[in-house]
């Protein structure tokens, strides 16, 4: 298929074009490099043997997206352009409506400008909020404890409400759980600004010795070892979702919505073990008080996504602390080295 990447040259979108190229898709992406780096976009062409089109260009410019659209006329979007960091879109709302929700309002104008029936959005498990029941199914209420997650779920009701209205169109809302990890040849993963914002880059960065210790936020949780427990998804088994999803949308019709997750919670200190074990030696760390706002467990029930897309995480905790650790050594300030 043809197909339109926004937000490529990021975390999940640069994984996710190795993914769908290895597919034999074609891709274009469009990035601001906000939070992404062309550089990404150079080691993904050579990880797959092939070459991209590529265009620096904000998802609001609608005009200049139009342009692009109509000129590579592409059957599928895949959605990842916009901001993520939860605190920060409690400082900065009004930029986080503007990019998420201006910025994918602006894109479906312009996927009906090309003619483009199908998109695959992503969505976040921040939309669920506070558990009523665990693990969460696509069933569970949605009540967003942030701005983020607000507009993840505004957009998510934007592109249902555009599916409603188009008997063509398909849209896929992928509720991504934790993502980490990065491509098994070390040459693209997570590259964060400033301190991460996450569990996993800020560990990272603890193994190279840029920060001097982890900071558990809280360790009085009602969970076995008192810590924080999430979902947590080796990155290339979230993009191999997306390939998935693309097939899906290539034969249904309506807006689905699916967990992308593995089942399977870890908490802090065992994901803090699992690396020194990747590492080779106990790394540091210091127990903080309780973020508030932070939720004490977090899983999610991907039976769906299994039965529906026939997709099914397949790599574990190892994998992922592995291919940090590989990522991390080998480009400990990112694409910056
Ligand atoms: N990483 C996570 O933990 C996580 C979890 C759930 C959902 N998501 C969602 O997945 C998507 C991708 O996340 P990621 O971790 O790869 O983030 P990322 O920041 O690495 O990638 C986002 C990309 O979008 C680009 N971008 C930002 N604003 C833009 C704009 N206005 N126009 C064009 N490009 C723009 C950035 O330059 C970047 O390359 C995001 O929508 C995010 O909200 C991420």
């Amino acid at each position: 298929m043809r197909v339109l990447v926004t937000g490529g040259a990021g975390y999940i979108g640069s994984h996710t074009l190795v993914e769908l190229m290895g597919q034999g898709h074609e891709v274009c992406v469009v990035d601001s490099y906000a939070n992404g780096s062309p550089e990404a976009l150079a080691r993904v062409q050579t990880l797959s043997n092939g070459t991209l089109e590529a265009h620096e260009a904000d998802i609001r410019d609608t005009d200049r997206l139009t342009t692009i659209a109509r000129a590579f006329a592409p059957e599928a979007v895949v959605h990842f352009a916009g901001l993520k960091a939860v605190g920060e879109s409690q400082r900065q709302p009004v930029e986080y409506y503007d990019v998420n929700i201006t910025g994918t309002l602006s894109l479906l104008r312009a996927m009906e400008a090309a003619g483009c029936p199908r998109v695959i959005f992503s969505s976040s498990a921040t939309v669920y909020g506070e558990p009523v029941y665990l693990p969460y199914d696509e069933a569970h209420p949605t009540a967003p404890t942030s701005v983020y997650g607000q507009t993840k779920r505004m957009a998510e009701q934007i592109l249902t409400d555009w599916a409603a209205a188009r008997p063509e169109a398909a849209v896929m809302l992928l509720r991504y759980f934790n993502p980490v990890g990065a491509h098994p040849s070390g040459r693209i993963g997570e590259d964060p600004q400033g301190v991460p914002d996450n569990l996993m880059p800020y560990l990272a960065q603890v193994a190279t010795g840029q920060r001097p210790y982890l900071q558990i936020w809280g360790d009085d949780y009602p969970t076995p070892d008192g810590t924080g427990i999430r979902d947590y998804i080796h990155v290339v088994d979230l993009a191999r979702a997306h390939v998935a999803a693309l097939d899906r949308a290539a034969a249904v019709t309506g807006a689905e919505v699916y967990n992308i997750g593995t089942g399977r919670g870890s908490s802090v200190r065992e994901m803090l073990d699992a690396f020194s074990r990747a590492v080779g030696r106990d790394l540091p760390a210091q127990v903080m008080p309780r973020r508030p706002g932070d939720i004490a467990e977090m899983q999610a029930d991907a039976t769906k996504a299994a039965t529906q897309l026939r997709w099914k995480a397949e790599l574990d905790v190892g994998d992922m602390v592995a291919s940090i650790w590989t990522w991390q050594s080998a480009n400990p300030k990112g694409y910056r080295t």
